[in-house]
């Protein structure tokens, strides 16, 4: 498995022949994405109505589904039976749009087939949703337009792409100004080295591609995004001894992230915010990440790029916001980024995991 095209031909294989259901992964990633955040009530009840066929075929490891979606148009990396697209294509209505990428024709097929199910299950005159059969790494390509997306997600796949900054990349161009990149992906301890990247099933398991979760930081900036803010976490067990072996110390988180497509040169001021109360399903408190929560009508200051971010987003109508005064460039130390670790709050949400656990323990 040396060239990208072996890397792509290897995971179709995995995910369109060789798996019938999230049970065959031999990690507890898809167990995860399902029952470890208690999901807000719109959201759960979206995920309620999608068709079991397609549930079952589900293979991500979050729920990389952001709060105030109604409207938007969404595009979702890897999309494989079609679970967060289907999901999504309820919560952004009828005036909303839905795109799933994915290479494999089997996938596409298969979540084309329920398209006319869930429109007459929404009660929609017409399908919100489209699936095209392409690579994530070449958006255009495909014929997704540039700056024409609100919100870009994706669920456990950046993991099995070979060249990650490519995909991020595309994500960003395919933004409009103010969008964000939001998705659930699985991140290692540490830099997986590149002999276990050669093992096909390590690979096709997100285990050999996944990413040392600190790297994303530098990736993000280089592309162009602002700093990735964490919302979950939960750590994945490896069920398969012999897998686990391979792995040796290297343990393996899932992680939701949310990046934002900020104006060029943006004005990056300290500021007071303070909610609205406006956000359907968050009327008294908003998690905006796992180190931000605005409380309605409770002024807090917040960092120059928190700012910029609801300033240039969706959510700028839900808050007050006054700018305190600009931020010198290089003015705070260097940062830590342990609130951006995958790991510790997989910790500090220790329940998860054994809600994870496929073996309960
Ligand atoms: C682990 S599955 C996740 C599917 C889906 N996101 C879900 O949550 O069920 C990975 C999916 O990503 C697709 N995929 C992997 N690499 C891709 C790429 N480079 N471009 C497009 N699709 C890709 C695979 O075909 C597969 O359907």
């Amino acid at each position: 498995m040396s060239t990208s095209d072996e890397v792509h031909e290897n995971v179709k294989k995995y995910y369109g022949s060789r798996l019938a259901s999230s049970c065959d992964l031999q990690t507890s990633a898809a167990s995860c994405g399902v029952s470890c955040r208690p999901a807000p009530g719109r959201v759960a009840e979206a995920l309620s109505l999608v068709h079991p066929e397609v549930i079952r075929r589900f293979f991500g490891c979050g729920l990389p589904v952001p709060a105030k979606v109604e409207g938007c148009r969404v595009l979702d990396l890897g999309s494989g039976s079609g679970r967060d697209c289907y999901a999504f294509s309820k919560l952004v209505g009828q005036k909303g749009h839905v795109t799933g990428i994915d290479m494999a024709e089997e996938m596409i097929a298969g979540s084309r087939k329920y398209i006319e199910y869930h429109q007459q299950k929404f009660g929609y005159d017409e399908t919100n949703i489209t699936f095209v059969q392409g690579y994530m790494e070449k958006l255009c390509e495909a014929g997704i337009q540039n700056d024409s997306m609100d919100i870009v997600i994706s669920n456990c796949v950046i993991c099995l792409c070979p060249d990650k900054r490519a995909v991020l990349q595309e994500a960003f161009k395919v933004l409009k100004e103010g969008g964000e990149l939001y998705f659930s992906d699985m991140y290692a301890s540490k830099v997986v080295p590149d002999h276990l990247k050669q093992d096909p099933v390590l690979w096709g398991e997100g285990m050999g591609g996944s990413l040392f979760w600190r790297d994303l930081i530098s990736l993000a900036h280089s592309v162009g995004f602002s700093t990735p803010r964490l919302v979950s976490a939960s750590h994945i067990v490896v069920h398969n001894c012999e897998l686990k072996a391979k792995a040796g110390d290297i343990s393996y988180a899932s992680g939701t992230y949310r990046l934002f497509k900020l104006p060029k040169n943006p004005k990056m001021s300290k500021a007071t915010v303070t909610y609205k109360g406006t956000v359907a399903d968050f009327p008294d408190e908003l998690e905006f990440d796992s180190s931000h929560s605005f409380k309605k009508d409770v002024a807090v200051e917040v960092d120059g790029e928190m700012a910029a971010v609801l300033q240039s987003s969706r959510f700028l109508p839900d808050f007050k916001i006054q700018i305190l005064h600009e931020t010198e460039p290089n003015s705070d130390s260097a940062p830590q980024y342990c609130h951006l670790n995958p790991f510790l709050l997989a910790d500090r949400l220790g329940s998860s995991v054994k809600q994870c656990s496929k073996t309960g323990q």
